[in-house]
């Protein structure tokens, strides 16, 4: 039977360590949620987020604007955010409705203000970062590096193993290879065009789905003793699971991530991390 990674013990763990360090910052940092239409599972994800925020003593801002606001009015939104100095972290809660085009939105965000690490310049510096990179100050998008995070609090090391990654999305599959990759791992990513899936999976020390697709990983693709992640979250008749079947891996793996209480609330306290980290750079750059 597989060890549990608790990811919600993790990220309080997480965000208790923001907290004692925000509570001794004069200024505090500041994030802003923008969500554009009344997407429930999306509301759901910025109510926690902006709690999260609140919770650790950060300055929050929710801005909802209607499912029909143009592109322009987004913008407008994101520029006025881009220069308020009580806002070091701006997150756009995608997906987007589909009048709006996701990359344009992103990608006005300024670089100093991407708490989610969308910007394609952000995203750059994640691609070429190696052993001059100071670790500590390169945004890293939060879902992968809450994945780095619980695979590390097994003790099992990352290099040398082979890990699979099930999805090749801009927010997880291709941030989460390259950080696998930085980490050592010979990382393969598989996608809906990938042959013989099976027989890539069972070939993985450390396995991440990320599909979006209910208990599509099944215990006959685990490899015995494997680091399960599950990034997904799907919402069926039988309440939220996962993209992998937990009941039949759990059975196979060496360790595997709970849906709920896995990746979700580790996405969250690295989103409070990050907005931290983009709080102490912006103060740097001010003197
Ligand atoms: N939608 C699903 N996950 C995320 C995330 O991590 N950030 C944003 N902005 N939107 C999301």
């Amino acid at each position: 039977m597989a060890q549990l990674i608790d990811g919600k013990a993790l990220a309080k763990k997480t965000r208790g360590n923001v907290k004692e360090i925000v509570e001794k910052m004069k200024t505090k940092p500041g994030l802003a949620v923008v969500m554009v239409g009344d997407d429930p599972a999306s509301k759901i994800y910025v109510s926690s987020k902006e709690k999260a925020c609140i919770e650790v003593g950060m300055y929050s801002e929710k801005v909802i604007l209607p499912e029909n606001t143009s592109e322009e009015e987004v913008l407008k939104t994101i520029h006025r955010l881009n220069n308020d100095k009580k806002i070091n972290g701006i997150l756009v809660q995608v997906p987007l409705p589909k009048h709006l085009t996701e990359s344009v939105i992103i990608d006005a965000i300024c670089v100093e203000k991407d708490v989610d690490c969308f910007h394609k310049y952000n995203l750059g510096q994640l691609l070429v970062a190696d052993e001059h990179t100071n670790a500590n100050e390169l945004i890293v998008p939060c879902t992968p590096k809450g994945i780095i995070e619980m695979i590390e609090s097994t003790g099992q090391s990352i290099a040398g193993k082979k890990a699979v990654v099930v999805g090749r999305s801009n927010i997880v599959g291709k941030p989460i290879a390259i950080l696998l990759l930085e980490k050592n791992a010979t990382v393969t990513v598989c996608h809906s065009r990938t042959k013989d899936l099976k027989a890539e999976t069972l070939t993985a020390d450390i396995l991440v789905a990320a599909v979006g697709r209910p208990n599509f990983i099944t215990g006959d693709m685990i490899k015995k003793g494997a680091i399960v992640i599950d990034a997904g979250i799907n919402r069926t008749d039988k309440g939220i699971v996962g993209d992998v079947d937990f009941v039949q891996c759990s059975q196979v793996a060496g360790y595997i991530t709970p849906v709920p209480g896995g990746v979700g609330p580790m996405t969250i306290a690295c989103l409070i991390e990050n907005t931290l980290l983009l709080a102490k750079k912006g103060a740097s750059l001010k003197k």
